[in-house]
């Protein structure tokens, strides 16, 4: 181990019979709706939150998703961790993340196959990274520090990369079922950015869903790209495209019902609109079911 385990503190939320079971279509929590959810009560499965919003010792974000807590399951999800950079793990940024996930009690923690850090500098977009042996074991090691830190498993989700690089060894699922094999990590499947991501770089979508371990996959995403003249640029703007949601479908045949979270970060619209994204994965989820 890396680390010294830290003084974990008793959670400051009471959890005594909150939700704590993630099941079928839940929603991505953005502060734009807080109210709306802690007035109305929406009927919603669960909330998936980017970790990195609620890492602070205080302050209402923290405060509305305690309140938030008390009625629905909530999945961390972030951005940070930055596991393919050669910067040292960030310790503080761990301790916290483990401080907000013994507080919150998720089913589970993920991150993104990618780096956002380079000599101590946080970069605001999640870079790809070169699928070779190297990296393979440079990856699998941090992973396995932050599993450790963090006393569970984590999931790793897939990129939406605009390139590839010819020192590449091998392809983006090859490396994924490695991870895998070598860190006992989750994976979740971010249906959309496999979509973005074989349109991009000419490859077909249902080769990835093949290429990657159908028992570790515990969780989709879906969101909307944004069309460009020669390329899909992934904005999570939009509603989810009728070609993802066939992909969609596809991987619920594959992989059975897996929780999947509507993920919107731009222009959010109304809680409604999302609802009804995640009524219509719900139905594809019910008929697997
Ligand atoms: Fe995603």
């Amino acid at each position: 181990m890396i680390f010294p385990t830290p003084h974990t503190p008793h959670p400051t939320t009471s959890l005594a019979g909150v939700p704590t079971s993630i099941k079928g279509a839940g929603i991505g929590l953005r502060s734009l709706h807080y109210q709306y959810i802690l007035t109305q009560k929406p009927k919603v499965n669960w909330f998936e939150v980017i970790s990195d919003n609620y890492l602070g010792d205080g302050g209402l974000p923290l405060y509305h998703l305690g309140k938030i807590r008390q009625d629905y399951p909530i999945n961390l999800h972030g951005v940070g961790l930055s596991l393919g950079s050669t910067d040292p793990l960030n310790r503080g940024y761990l301790t916290r993340l483990k401080k907000l996930a013994t507080s919150m009690e998720p089913d589970w923690v993920s991150e993104h196959l990618s780096w956002i850090s380079i000599n101590g500098h946080y970069l605001n977009d999640l870079i790809p990274l070169l699928y070779t042996e190297e990296v393979l074991k440079h990856v699998a090691s941090r992973i396995l520090q932050v599993q450790e830190f963090l006393g569970r498993p984590i999931l790793i989700e897939n990129p939406s990369p605009y390139l590839t690089f010819t020192d590449s060894t091998m392809t983006e699922w090859e490396f994924v079922e490695e991870l895998v094999k070598k860190t006992d990590c989750y994976l979740l499947l971010d249906i959309n950015n496999v979509y973005v991501n074989a349109i991009n770089n000419r490859f077909d979508p249902l080769d990835y869903l093949d290429g990657i371990p159908a028992t570790r996959v515990k969780e989709i995403h879906l969101a909307g790209y944004q069309e460009q003249e020669n390329y899909l640029l992934d904005t999570h703007g939009y509603p989810v495209h009728p070609p993802v949601w066939q992909l969609y479908q596809a991987a619920l045949a594959r992989f059975g019902a897996v929780p999947t979270l509507i993920e919107w970060d731009t222009d959010i619209p109304s809680f409604e609109v999302l609802m009804a994204e995640a009524n219509k994965a719900q139905q594809f989820l019910a008929k697997v079911c």
